[in-house]
């Protein structure tokens, strides 16, 4: 950069192109609580430890919950505001818990609770429930045997939560890998400064958890693409015709709770769970075939880069500076 930095004006622009460009993340920082709750990476590793220890899927659960956080107005733990029902002088306030993908779905606001409490007792007032969902996330990956990263801190909370953007930035299980009206989901993520490497990369989160039948019901009995035997065994469990075992859960890859680069092995077999799963391994588009066959074959590149894009994705439009609060309880706004 300093060797085409060769006039004033130029040396100026650079210089402003350098401050936007770093100042989109804000301020945050891996030390921004180093002097006002230097023990909070322990506290919240701590109650995951436990967490995990009794239930191993809560860390994939904690892992969703942060990406459809930051997917829906940014990082801003808004995706954790309860609905609040009308009063004689306030109208109702619908959250994004109740848009399409989260209701009866989404997990682990209990686990949010019990680490903001913890949290709360040691350093009152000062950690957002946005950072401490992102930490929560990441040890979750790693309690379950993936890659661990450095977490940039300082989110504010959000004062708001939106149903309708939730509704309309959280990609279905059904999305295709690209569409002409944008609704595929290269052009979801791309909309977020997401790469079609990094959505991929970002994908293999479904190395861990599991989804319902009414979620994979459709690629079971319509799709083409399927290894039949694996279509078979779930059929079993997942009639074609609901509401019948609606909510009957299968694993999103073949290890199950082991966070591992399989999911794209399974890829490769026909074997993945959703539909928006099997179609980033397509028979006519080789730059997402090339991605998925290198993480098949190389774990520590699937990790590197999996711990690089959730940094990444973490870093959407995080409230910083005066902007927004640090919530007291993370499902209500502070009065
Ligand atoms: C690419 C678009 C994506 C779609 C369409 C999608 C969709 C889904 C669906 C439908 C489920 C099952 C929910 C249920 O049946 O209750 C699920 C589970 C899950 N998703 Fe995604 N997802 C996507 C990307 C991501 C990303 C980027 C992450 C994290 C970085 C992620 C992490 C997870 C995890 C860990 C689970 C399992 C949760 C649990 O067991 O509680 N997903 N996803």
């Amino acid at each position: 950069m300093a060797a085409s930095c060769t006039t004033t004006w130029r040396c100026a622009f650079l210089a402003l192109l350098v401050l936007f460009v770093s100042g989109a993340h804000g301020q945050l920082s891996p030390t921004f609580y180093a002097s006002t709750c230097p023990n909070l990476e322990a506290i919240v590793r701590s109650v995951m430890n436990t967490t995990v220890a009794n239930e191993k899927r809560m860390g994939a659960s904690l892992l969703r919950l942060h990406f459809h956080d930051c997917f829906v107005e940014g990082c801003d733990g808004s995706v954790l505001l309860d609905n609040v029902p009308a009063t004689p002088t306030t109208p109702a306030f619908f959250g994004e818990r109740n848009a399409f993908g989260n209701i009866n779905s989404l997990r682990g606001f209990d686990v949010i609770a019990k680490i903001k409490t913890a949290v709360e007792q040691a350093c009152p007032g000062v950690v957002s429930c946005a950072d401490i969902l992102t930490l929560a996330a990441r040890d979750g990956t790693v309690l379950l045997g993936g890659p661990t990263w450095t977490v940039p801190l300082g989110r504010r909370d959000s004062t708001t939560a939106s149903m309708d953007l939730a509704n309309r930035d959280l990609p279905p299980p059904f999305a295709n890998l690209t569409s002409p009206d944008g609704s595929g989901l290269i052009e979801r993520f791309v909309r977020k400064g997401l790469s079609a490497a990094e959505m991929t990369v970002l994908s293999g989160a479904h190395t861990i958890g599991s989804a319902q039948c009414q979620n994979y019901r459709l690629r079971l009995y319509n799709e083409a693409r399927i290894d039949f035997q694996f279509a078979e065994g779930l059929k079993a469990n997942c009639p074609q015709n609901g509401p019948a075992n609606d909510t009957f859960l299968a694993p999103l890859d073949s290890t199950g709770s082991t966070f591992d680069n399989k999911y794209y092995a399974d890829l490769t077999s026909l074997r993945g769970l959703l539909h928006s799963d099997q179609v980033l391994y397509p028979q006519n588009n080789q730059t997402q075939v090339k991605i998925v066959l290198k993480y098949k074959g190389d774990n520590a590149a699937f990790f590197a880069d999996f711990a690089a894009a959730m940094i990444k994705m973490g870093n959407l439009s995080p409230l910083t500076g005066t902007a927004g609060q640090i919530r007291t309880n993370c499902s209500i706004v502070n009065r």
